[in-house]
């Protein structure tokens, strides 16, 4: 049996917190049911970048937080059973340093009760600067894929997370299509800098047009791919312009930062304008 795609509408990874933070703000049905990312989770556990880790600008944030999470026995024994309680699909976004600790990441999460698929970080803006394997062309992306879909069961989905890099993000979808990605996240954060000069990614609606380029070019180019957008996802406009454009589902990310209810409203109106359309 092959996977299913997730969505429509999903948390996007490092955005709603352990779950916890963003609970209070989803009305009744909580986490129920809802498409959830983890943060990033890496084998050991990492306590994150200095500070300021985090820096508005016009239309978006810098962010360098650095992948700060609890390490991957840590998250088993607290993280995931309790979004598995609370009903959320979970899907575990992993990072790894080296190809093998991708491949082992994957397999100890095979086992795990209660995880839903996989989001594989192969998009990270500055990976070499938070100590990630460099996936800086086509075929470093398509091999971490190909690792970790050999240790995950064909029936749970393996996304492959890319950046949004208008000139290569077709060879980058279409080479982890190929190695096994059940579908390709465009995209992570757009590498940016800080005001001071620091490496950081870009993230908010400023980058909304580039990734939607993104995503109309592969569906143009690779419409066997299947597709889900992030980056500046905030309303039903800027979610709509993602799906006609060939995606089949929607990350939310910045927006919850700084307003967590976006994604109940997010999810009621898009049930609604769906409802509308002929
Ligand atoms: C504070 C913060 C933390 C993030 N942490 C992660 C992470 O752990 N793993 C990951 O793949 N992406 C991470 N991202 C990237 C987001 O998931 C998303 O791809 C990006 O911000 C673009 O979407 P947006 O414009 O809706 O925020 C993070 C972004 C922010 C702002």
């Amino acid at each position: 049996m092959s996977a299913r795609v997730p969505g429509p509408v999903m948390v996007a990874a490092g955005c709603g917190g352990t779950g916890r933070e963003l609970e209070p703000y989803l009305g009744p049905a909580g986490l129920d049911g809802l498409d959830f990312v983890t943060r990033s989770i890496t084998l050991d556990a990492r306590p994150g970048g200095p500070g300021p880790r985090l820096v508005e600008v016009p239309g978006g944030i810098v962010n360098a937080v650095g992948l700060p999470n609890p390490g991957l026995e840590h998250f088993l024994a607290t993280e995931l059973p309790w979004l598995v309680r609370a009903g959320a699909r979970v899907i575990v976004s992993i990072a790894g340093a080296t190809m093998g600790e991708y491949a082992d990441l994957a397999r100890r999460l095979s086992r795990a009760p209660g995880v839903a698929g996989l989001e594989v970080n192969v998009g990270a803006p500055d990976e070499v600067g938070v100590g990630l394997f460099e996936v800086r062309e086509p075929y470093h992306s398509a091999s971490v894929i190909a690792a970790v879909r050999r240790e995950f069961p064909a029936d749970r989905p393996v996304l492959a997370k890319l950046r949004p890099d208008v000139s290569r993000i077709v060879e980058g979808a279409r080479s982890c299509h190929e190695a096994g990605a059940t579908a390709v996240v465009v995209g992570n954060a757009v590498p940016a800098a800080f005001p001071d000069g620091r490496a950081g990614g870009l993230s908010g609606p400023a980058i909304a047009p580039i990734a939607l380029r993104c995503v109309a070019t592969v569906h143009q180019t690779v419409p066997e791919v299947p597709l889900i957008a992030c980056g500046g996802v905030r309303d039903a406009a800027s979610a709509t312009a993602y799906l006609r454009a060939g995606a089949s589902a929607v990350q939310v990310g910045t927006a919850l930062l700084h307003d967590p209810t976006t994604l109940a409203r997010l999810r009621a109106d898009l049930e609604t304008s769906h409802q509308e359309d002929p």
